[in-house]
Parts: structure tokens; C-alpha cells; sequence
């Protein structure tokens, strides 16, 4: 965290934040487009050869989109919100990769009719329903299987997505079936990539790569029988340090990770693709705020902020950390809670967090809140969404 004349700067380039808050009237996202370009040419450097289609649930702010498909990117998407604000933001059908456990059928009715690039499929009956949409409209749908490899990556329960108690994916065992439907609806369904995600917030490989290895067993084995099969989709999941800046060792793990995904998969003669979404965003914005009171009651001293877990919601879902420095150095220190005005006592972003001097009026930015910040906030309690600025 670094300070010049006593304001906060904000990422590699030194970013001003205390200016925008000339005319504050709520909670203000801020995010930086030039370290995001930043981020991702070091991703795409380290995983060279492989396309990203970036996560768009991490955070699908038009300008941040529009710069990652400036740069070469395509999209994972989700949902036909996703679909459509991707199409709206430059990118085309060839370039959107479509997860998601639950697409109803009028969402896959315009993935068809849109041609959609690739339809990553979650379950056996969602393989009937596309085979056999496609074939009532003499269409053939791109599918790729994603697959539930049952493997541990060691983050927050809530995150983890390729454990078979999990929704995601499809279990091993049930390939035969899959291998059955696609053979039924040949003329309907052509499998173009085996797909997997894991889960998210990965700071340790050891799972990934054994997943890794059992799906190019797998990968081998289906493309014996379908050689339209070509592309390996690894997912995303990389994850980035909340709780300190250190962006050397980020970059060293990012090496870790390409290093292992590559050197695992390169026998594979496959079209690599992989779905960031927290490692590109997750730094490049924070969140502002404004401290409205300083309450002490005999237990505790509360900063209670105007935001809340509506406009941020990782602290209170998954007790997650992230700095909150004042935007303005002052002397002095104090422990508090500090808390949103939401009418939850899970509305908090720190407890007994050591922050030094904030007083009613300040600012505080709440750090690496790029990712999984706007996209998941809600009005609830009607509060106001907050703003959003790109820089
Ligand atoms: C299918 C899929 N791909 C990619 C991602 C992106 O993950 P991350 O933001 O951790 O890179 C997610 C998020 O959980 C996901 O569900």
C-alpha cells in the first residue's frame, strides 16, 4: 500500500482514489484498466498457446469487457444475461464459452440460434436436451463434457467445484452413458472438448494436476472415438493473496501453475483453453467507502461504512479477507469491526481489524475487490447499487 503526499495510490501505476470522491454520494467500485491489461498479458505470456475466454462472472462491467476482448480474449459466460451482455460489449458467438449446471431451455434454444462457439455441458439429461433440441432444428451443436474429476483443491468449501458431492460436472463413471447419448444424437451433437473447473481461489497444484491427469486419460480415450474432439478447457480458478501485496509471488505461482498445466497437457496435441476470472479482475478494483460513525459500546468499537455485504458480499459469505486502508494517512490507531448499515450481523467486512485512525467523513478503499464485487451485489434492504468508474 503505498501513500504520496499522504493519499492513497492505487495498483503498479499509482492510481489517485481521494479525487473521486470530490462529489461522493454512495459506494464507488474503481477499476484500473491498464493494470488489467497488465494482468492479463502476463497470463497470456505464461500460458502460451492457450486462449482465455475470461470468467465473466467475476466482474462483467462493459469497459472491462470490452478491454479484454481488445486484447484478444473470448468469454465464459454463464448465463443468457452473460450471452447477451457479451454480445453487447464486441465479442461474437465464436468467441463465448457457455457453462453453467441449470440453462433452461429457452437459453439453450439462443445458444443454438446464436451458434455458440461451445457449450460446456454439466449433466447427462442437459446432454439429451441439447441433442435433442439441435436435431428438431437439423442443427449441430459444439459440446464439450465437462467432467467432475472428484479432487480436492483445498479452498473455501463454497468455491470448490470438482468434488463429486459437488453440482458441477459429470462423474467419471459416466462416461459409458455420455459415450450412448452422443452416439444417439450423432447427427445433432458433435463433442469438440472435454472440460474441466475445479473450483476457484487454487494457491496449491497438487489436486490440479492429478485432475489434469485423469481427464487426459480420459481426453485419449474419447477422442479414439470421436476425432472431432480437440479442445482441453482446464478452466479457471487461479487464485491471488488477499491478505498481503505481493505480486512477485503471485507471478512466480502463476509460472508454477502454467508451468504444470502445460508441461501436463502438451502430449495431448490439443486447442488449449483456460477461464480465468479472479486472477485477471480480483486486484484491479477496489471498493470506497465513506465511514459514517464510530461506535463503541462496552464490548467493541464498530467503523460502521456505508457499504455494505449488499455492495460486497465475500466478507460475510465466505470469510474473506481483504484490506480496508483509509484513503487519507493519519496518525494513530485503533481495533475495530468494521461494519456496513445492513440489517444482518453477518454484514461485516473486518472483525477486530487494526486500522490506523479513521474518523466519520473518512474514506476507506476496500482492496482487490475486482472480482466477485459488483457482479454478486444486490439491493437488498433497498440500498443503491453501487457506482462504478473504470480508469
Ligand atoms: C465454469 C467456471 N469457469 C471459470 C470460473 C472462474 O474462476 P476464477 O474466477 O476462480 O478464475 C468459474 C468460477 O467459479 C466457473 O464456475
Amino acid at each position: 500500500m503505498e501513500y504520496i503526499n499522504n493519499e492513497l495510490v492505487f495498483g503498479p501505476y499509482k492510481k489517485p482514489l481521494l479525487p473521486l470522491c470530490a462529489n461522493y454520494a454512495r459506494p464507488i467500485y474503481v477499476y484500473d484498466l491498464q493494470f488489467l491489461e497488465q494482468r492479463y498479458q502476463k497470463m497470456s505470456e505464461a500460458l502460451k498457446g492457450v486462449r482465455l475466454f475470461y470468467a465473466m462472472k467475476a466482474n462483467s462491467h462493459p469497459q472491462v469487457l470490452q478491454k479484454l476482448k481488445s486484447m484478444g480474449a473470448g468469454a465464459d459466460v454463464v448465463s443468457l444475461g452473460e450471452i447477451k451482455r457479451a454480445l453487447e460489449s464486441g465479442f461474437g458467438p465464436e468467441d463465448i464459452v457457455y457453462s453453467g449446471v441449470g440453462k433452461t431451455r429457452f437459453e439453450i434454444e439462443e445458444a443454438l440460434r446464436l451458434g455458440i462457439y461451445q457449450i460446456n455441458v454439466e449433466s447427462l439429461p442437459e446432454l439429451e436436451r441439447i441433442g435433442e433440441m439441435a436435431a428438431a432444428k437439423s442443427m449441430k451443436a459444439s459440446i464439450a463434457l465437462r467432467l467432475n474429476p472428484d479432487i480436492d483443491i483445498k479452498t473455501h468449501p463454497y468455491i470448490a467445484t470438482g468434488l463429486k458431492d459437488n453440482k458441477f460436472g459429470m462423474e467419471l463413471s459416466l462416461i459409458p452413458a455420455l459415450i450412448a447419448c452422443l452416439q444417439k444424437y450423432k447427427s445433432s451433437l458433435e463433442l469438440v472438448g472435454v472440460s474441466l473447473h475445479l473450483g476457484s481461489q487454487m494457491l496449491e497444484f497438487a489436486g490440479y494436476q492429478e485432475a489434469l491427469l485423469r481427464l487426459k486419460n480420459v481426453y485419449r480415450d474419447l477422442q479414439a472415438q470421436f476425432p472431432s474432439l480437440q479442445r482441453f478447457d482446464f478452466g479457471g480458478g487461479l487464485g491471488i493473496f488477499y491478505d498481503r501485496q505481493d505480486l512477485a509471488l503471485e507471478e512466480s505461482l502463476l509460472q508454477e501453475y502454467a508451468q504444470i498445466t502445460l508441461s501436463t497437457l502438451t502430449d495431448l496435441n490439443a486447442s488449449l483453453q483456460s477461464e480465468p476470472g479472479r486472477w485477471l479482475m480480483g486486484h484491479c478494483g477496489v471498493l470506497i467507502s465513506q465511514v459514517q460513525y464510530i461506535k463503541k459500546t462496552s464490548q467493541k468499537t464498530f467503523a460502521i461504512i456505508d457499504a455494505g455485504m449488499n455492495h460486497l458480499i465475500r466478507p460475510s459469505l465466505y470469510e474473506a479477507h481483504h484490506e480496508i486502508i483509509p484513503l487519507v494517512k493519519k496518525s494513530g490507531a485503533m481495533v475495530c469491526d468494521i461494519v456496513g448499515p445492513i440489517c444482518e450481523s453477518s454484514d461485516f467486512f473486518a472483525k477486530d481489524r487494526s486500522i490506523t485512525g479513521v474518523a466519520e467523513g473518512d474514506f476507506v478503499a476496500v482492496m482487490d475487490s475486482g472480482a466477485y464485487g459488483y457482479s454478486m451485489a444486490s439491493q437488498y434492504n433497498l440500498q443503491d447499487l453501487p457506482l462504478e468508474i473504470c480508469i
